[in-house]
């Protein structure tokens, strides 16, 4: 019996070695940081439900046409994705003032932007994620133009698609970040949507009482995480099965 080999360990997921080329195993982990890991912590069954929340959503993209790197759940913990070349630029799409947005030009949070607005940070924990433009991403060589645009337009239609996926559950979609990589097939290469997409990179406000079911409820100290993690679960029509039965480490492969 051996272990799967890890292929990457980052702050919230681990990637393992799927079971066919071409396949990675995403294991996701109740780790939580903030703040380019300067506050760490762990929020209590957090990976098993980031894997069900991430799964539900990728499931519905997919349906709609938007390509993702999500095949299929594998169990508690862990989702069966296709490897991809990740491009290494965070795309953030903006619906409302919030976090680093509110903060830059003084903007109440919870104001509605004029329009989405859409960001591009580059992905370096050393230089803790600095705001780029088109021009660093094409100049520097991490997306060609073409690229970018199509980055572009899928984030758009993921953030029409998921806005109004959340308002049919009470829930308004602040902000979010995604992630994408090239999917090689041959010659041909395809960007599709990777990551993951949960309460860890949005930030979800209930549409009645504004209060935040999301990461800011670690990043801010407002208590009740687990709960509000599960409540967008829950919403989404996710039953997590078996309670408190878990799987705690990576599985082992025979
Ligand atoms: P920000 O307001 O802190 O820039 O965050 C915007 C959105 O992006 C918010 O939904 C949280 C998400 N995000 C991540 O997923 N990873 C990150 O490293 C950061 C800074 C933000």
């Amino acid at each position: 019996m051996a272990r799967r080999r890890q292929i990457y360990e980052g702050k919230a997921k681990i990637l393992f070695e799927g079971p066919e080329p071409g396949t990675l195993v995403q294991y996701f982990k109740d780790d939580a940081t903030a703040f380019n890991n300067k506050k760490k912590g762990t929020i209590t069954g957090k990976g098993v439900l980031n894997n069900r929340i991430s799964e539900s959503l990728m499931t519905r993209l997919n349906e709609i046409g938007i390509p993702t790197h999500f095949m299929r759940r594998l169990n508690m913990r862990e989702q069966l994705v296709r490897e991809v070349e990740i491009i290494p630029v965070e795309v953030v799409i903006r619906n409302v003032a919030a976090g680093s947005l509110a903060t830059r030009f003084a903007i109440e949070e919870g104001q509605a932007l004029p329009r989405s607005i859409v960001e591009y940070y580059y992905k370096k924990d050393e230089l803790n994620d600095p705001m780029v433009s088109e021009e660093h991403i094409t100049a520097f060589g991490w997306a060609t133009v073409q690229e970018l645009d199509e980055i572009m337009s899928l984030s758009l239609r993921v953030n029409d698609f998921l806005t109004g996926l959340f308002v049919g559950i009470g829930i308004r979609l602040i902000d979010f970040k995604l992630e994408f990589g090239r999917l090689w097939d041959g010659d041909h290469m395809d960007i599709v949507l990777a990551d993951e997409i949960s309460p860890d990179n949005c930030r979800l406000w209930d549409l009645r009482t504004n209060e935040k079911m999301d990461k800011d409820r670690f990043r801010r100290d407002l208590g009740k995480v687990e709960e509000a993690y599960q409540e967008v679960a829950r919403r989404l029509g996710i039953r997590i099965e078996g309670g408190p039965a878990d799987v705690k480490g990576p599985q082992v492969i025979q």
